[in-house]
């Protein structure tokens, strides 16, 4: 089986058919996600919160993106993968930028890699995409600038704000973005940003009328401890208490000595008993 690629998924935008897309961010968890069939797994820097138990993804580096990146790809050798560049990797010169891309994908062995932004990286999306590397977008709410934002809140609900989304997305798609995530965005902004834009939307948190949809794994599974309700997500399996219980049930087994039993042990020959205690 093929990955699919940007080629795809602009006819998949033309064709109506949505795509999928997940978190993932090492083996096992780009394995399960290969096999369920999802379109396209993204190495998000929210690995930094939901792995690293980070407040925010600014504490990301690109060698932790490099490091996932690579679990990733092997868990998932068939799937487009998506980098996050992490926060102030994109936004110095040029050169740098490019030293960030070249990691994630010659290192990380990505597809593409994510930026979030408007007009003012705009400059070094299309430099990035003249080099040959698919750049997705990411507008809305942009975890990364959470100390300008003031807050994890929701972007375009009044006529201003949907304006300068709308203003950001034609621009990204200008600068040659494949596709442009839309995050915490109000869903008549989503759906109009998506019906002026030929590049496929992929929103979380924007409502039915985008081209695709994207989750964090530990939000749709619940592997969390204490995971607290969003109104966007909808978990599809609680896995973090699956995770508990099981785990709790091994310890009362320790304890009990009801594990390991006897189908779990390897035994010697009788001539080793009578070696170690004689006759
Ligand atoms: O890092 C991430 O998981 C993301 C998605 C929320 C789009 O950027
Ligand atoms: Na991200």
């Amino acid at each position: 089986k093929q990955a699919l690629n940007i080629v795809k998924f602009k006819k998949m935008k033309t064709d109506g058919v949505p795509i999928s897309m997940l978190t993932a961010y090492d083996y096992p968890s780009a394995q399960l996600a290969e096999e369920a069939g999802i379109d396209m797994i993204l190495v998000g820097d929210s690995l930094g919160n939901v792995v690293q138990g980070n407040e925010t993804t600014l504490p990301v580096t690109i060698d932790d993106m490099v490091y996932h990146a690579r679990t990733v790809k092997r868990g998932a050798p068939h799937t487009f993968i998506v980098a996050d560049m992490p926060f102030m990797t994109y936004h110095g010169s040029i050169d740098e930028s490019m030293r960030g891309v070249r990691r994630l994908m010659q290192e990380g062995l990505a597809h593409a890699v994510k930026m979030e932004g408007g007009q003012e990286i705009c400059g070094t999306v299309a430099a990035i995409v003249a080099a040959g590397v698919p750049v997705l977008g990411h507008i809305g709410l942009t975890p990364q600038s959470v100390n300008m934002i003031g807050g994890y809140r929701i972007q375009g609900k009044d006529a201003k704000d949907a304006q300068r989304l709308m203003d950001e997305a034609k621009a990204l798609e200008a600068a040659g973005a494949f596709g442009i995530v839309l995050e915490l965005v109000t869903e008549e902004v989503a759906r109009a940003i998506s019906e002026a834009v030929s590049i496929p939307t992929i929103g979380i948190g924007a409502g039915r009328y985008v081209d695709g949809q994207v989750l964090v794994y530990h939000d749709l599974l619940r592997y969390d401890s204490s995971y607290r309700e969003k109104r966007f997500v909808k978990t599809y399996a609680d896995i973090g208490n699956v995770i508990r219980e099981g785990i709790s049930q091994y310890v009362q087994d320790v304890k009990q000595r009801s594990f390991p039993e006897e189908r779990h042990v390897f035994n010697a020959d009788e001539t080793v008993l009578e070696s170690l205690y004689g006759n």
